[in-house]
């Protein structure tokens, strides 16, 4: 069984249709790259998969994950699942912190809320920050957003997104406000979460990330999946006019 099955997805925001039928399946340690241009649907494949939806949205399809059907639990058990088992990096990461909080106590949260062992919450804090890249994390612990550079608070909020070392971890664009030396570190982390048997899907315009990291691709164009399969395989012969366009730019 797949650790995340998406089956005929579609979704609408309001009258617009923006997602068609899309459907796709990550296995337990694998990499998942969607690719494709600004506005073709890659977040809110992102969001539909966290139940992250504002509530005008309408949703048809599938997406089963270890088995269940998230569209049909109510909001407590994806409460319970959404950051615990489902950890997601979000494409404006540094608007997701509370200014009034130093990052430390919002990675600590993030544990707290799941996980009962309060005690060890600074110690899960302060290696997720680690794992994140974050040099001299005990002393990033205390401070505020606001006297971290940009950098840094994505860093912040993957330390967030792998505190609870959730089983599939969704990416949205994570490595793009932040420098070389820093984005091998990040795609180091994500080929050992891999390692771990964990899953990501991993949302880039980068084909060279997609090259460094990824299993499978997707490439999406209008909300409709106009290429997917194995990397190598989209590699050496891309079938879509789209994709070829895309593998041309780079
Ligand atoms: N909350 C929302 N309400 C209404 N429309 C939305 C909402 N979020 C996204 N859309 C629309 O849905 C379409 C897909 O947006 P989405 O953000 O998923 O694209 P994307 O591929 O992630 O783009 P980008 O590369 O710019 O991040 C766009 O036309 C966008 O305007
Ligand atoms: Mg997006």
């Amino acid at each position: 069984m797949p650790l995340l099955s998406v089956k005929n997805l579609s979704l609408w925001y309001g009258a617009e249709k923006t997602l068609h039928n899309i459907t796709f399946d990550i296995e337990e340690g694998e990499i998942l790259c969607i690719v494709g241009e600004s506005g073709s649907g890659k977040s809110s494949i992102l969001y539909a998969v966290m139940g992250l939806l504002p509530p005008y949205t309408k949703v048809e399809g599938n997406i089963f994950f270890k088995g269940i059907d998230l569209l049909s639990i109510g909001e407590s058990k994806r409460r319970e699942i959404r950051g615990k088992e489902i950890g997601m990096i979000f494409q404006e990461p540094s608007s997701y912190l509370d200014p009034l909080f130093t990052v430390g106590s919002q990675i600590e949260e993030t544990y707290t809320s799941h996980f009962s062992d309060q005690r060890s919450a600074k110690e899960k804090a302060i290696e997720a920050m680690r794992k994140a890249g974050i040099p001299r994390a005990e002393e990033k612990f205390a401070m505020y957003p606001h006297q971290l550079s940009g950098g840094l608070k994505q860093r912040v909020c993957i330390a967030v997104s792998v505190v609870c070392e959730p089983s599939l971890l969704l990416a949205d664009e994570p490595t793009t406000a932040l420098d070389v030396s820093v984005q091998k570190r990040i795609l180091g982390l994500f080929r050992r979460l891999k390692e771990e048997g964990k899953s990501i899907i991993l949302v880039t315009h980068d084909f060279g990330v997609v090259a460094e990291v990824g299993d499978k691709v997707i490439v999406l164009k209008e909300g409709r999946i106009v290429e997917k399969g194995d990397i190598f395989k989209i590699f050496d012969n891309p079938v879509h006019p789209y994709t070829k366009l895309l593998l041309e730019s780079i």
